[in-house]
């Protein structure tokens, strides 16, 4: 049954839902192609106009945009609004190469706050509950993203961004938030650094999680959830569609993301050959932007695999929890692996933590892997942690087929992230 949401399209008929959709595509497209040099040639190249779309299926005649034309175009050559129309830019950190660019007029942001409020009230916060924001400020999306939304919704913003972990505990206990917003990965930090301070994190104040920016498991909300005595919540998005908030998951089914789908138009395509796959198949995510002016979308391939699923507490459609990017997926020795098969296991060990590291090498001509991963700071038994890394090894090796090597640290030693953790090291290429 479809519950009350913040807004009354989330709980609108299909019907209704579809003929928004329908029209605003007409726009995104249109806007996309009158404005933009980019969409202008990438539709005359595949043979179609704007014109050409009368209904939703028409869609999948337009060709894909991906992270490279970003590139291509940097820094500005995707906006649609001239440069002084623009109320903020935002990019990514570029450690890989050519940083991407995004841009977002004044109604983008008031766009962008709202459906940040939306996702907020997914999760359970409500007007005049303080919110403890550790994503990072800056060029990333996350931090003032989360902060607008939270203003928008009337909660009290603390703006801790990411980082000095002793502060971020210290401000949890002093503030008393009720909610925190901040990557899983540095949750388990704050929640290793709760212990350290000798405070019992099930009697905090928090409430509320709102997790985010990087894939997690179900595991790991499990971790959180008894470690905190909270609710841990999804929330999905990327800077290319819009930044965090395109999607999040219902505190009271907690069953994957809530696509907000009067602004995001989904599909689900195969990534080797483009094909739409129909509704339920698992595959590459591929959103269009509906109302953005500055920089709209079309057929934007986002890289992260999941599956579309049926509406449960809003009408909208949800998608399944992602827990992996194609990018992300290592290929060891002819098995597929992604690091979040990985960190199922771990956390299914009583002796193990989040904490992980996956390790790749060569020896000779064979691929090695060593996951590093700490064991809980109770355990004091060395003979005990290694029977463990055999079993949790062998268990790897019954369910994914790949063998390989558990190497158990002690608390604390493996790098922390406060923002996005890296789970691969790959060595291979060093001898
Ligand atoms: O990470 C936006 C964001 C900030 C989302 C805060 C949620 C909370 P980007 O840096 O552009 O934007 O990275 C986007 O991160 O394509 C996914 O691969 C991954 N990602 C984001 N949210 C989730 C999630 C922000 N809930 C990329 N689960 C996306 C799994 C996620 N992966």
């Amino acid at each position: 049954m479809a519950g009350q949401g913040y807004d009354p399209i989330e709980t609108a008929s299909r019907d209704e839902i579809a003929a928004l959709q329908a029209e605003r595509l007409a726009w995104s497209l249109r806007h996309a192609y009158a404005n933009v040099a980019h969409y202008r040639a990438a539709f005359d190249a595949a043979g179609v106009h704007p014109d050409d779309f009368r209904s939703l299926d028409d869609l999948a005649k337009f060709p894909f945009t991906n992270k490279q034309d970003l590139r291509t175009h940097y820094p500005f050559g995707m906006f649609a609004l001239p440069r002084a129309k623009l109320a903020r830019i935002h990019a990514s950190s570029g450690t890989t190469g050519q940083p991407t660019v995004v841009g977002y007029s004044a109604r983008d942001l008031e766009n962008w706050a709202d459906l940040v409020a939306r996702s907020l009230y997914a999760s359970g916060v409500r007007a005049g509950m303080l919110l403890h924001n550790a994503y990072g400020y800056g060029l990333f999306t996350g931090g003032l993203g989360l902060h607008a939304g939270a203003e928008r919704l009337g909660c009290t913003v603390v703006p801790v961004s990411g980082g000095m972990t002793e502060r971020q505990v210290r401000l949890i206990a002093d503030f008393r938030p009720d909610a925190i917003s901040i990557t899983p990965s540095y949750m388990l930090s704050i929640l290793d650094e709760f212990h350290r301070q000798g405070l019992d994190p099930r009697a905090s104040s928090l409430k509320i999680g709102v997790f985010g920016a990087e894939p997690w498991t179900n595991a790991m909300r499990r971790e959180i959830e008894s470690g905190f005595a909270m609710d841990a919540v999804d929330i999905y998005g990327l800077s290319e569609v819009m930044g965090p908030g395109v999607a999040n998951e219902c505190v009271e089914t907690k069953d994957g993301p809530t696509i907000w789908e009067d602004h995001f138009y989904p599909e689900i395509i195969d990534p080797d050959t483009g094909a739409v796959l129909p509704e339920g198949a698992f595959g590459e995510l591929v959103f269009t932007t509906l109302t953005k002016e500055a920089m709209p979308v079309v057929r934007y391939r986002t890289r992260d695999l999941t599956r579309l699923l049926p509406g449960s507490a809003r009408t909208m459609r949800r998608m399944e929890k992602v827990t992996g990017r194609s990018d992300d997926m290592l290929i060891v020795r002819g098995v597929n692996l992604f690091p979040t098969q990985i960190e199922e296991h771990l956390l299914a060990s009583d002796l193990l933590t989040g904490h992980y590291l996956i390790l790749l090498t060569r020896d000779g001509r064979m691929d090695e892997v060593t996951v590093q991963v700490e064991h809980q700071p109770h355990v004091t038994d060395d003979a005990v942690l290694a029977t463990e890394s055999l079993v949790v090894a062998r268990r790897i090796k019954d369910t994914i087929g790949l063998t390989l090597r558990i190497a158990i640290e002690r608390p604390g030693s493996l790098e922390r992230s406060i923002g996005k953790a890296r789970r691969v090291l790959d060595q291979r290429g060093i001898s």
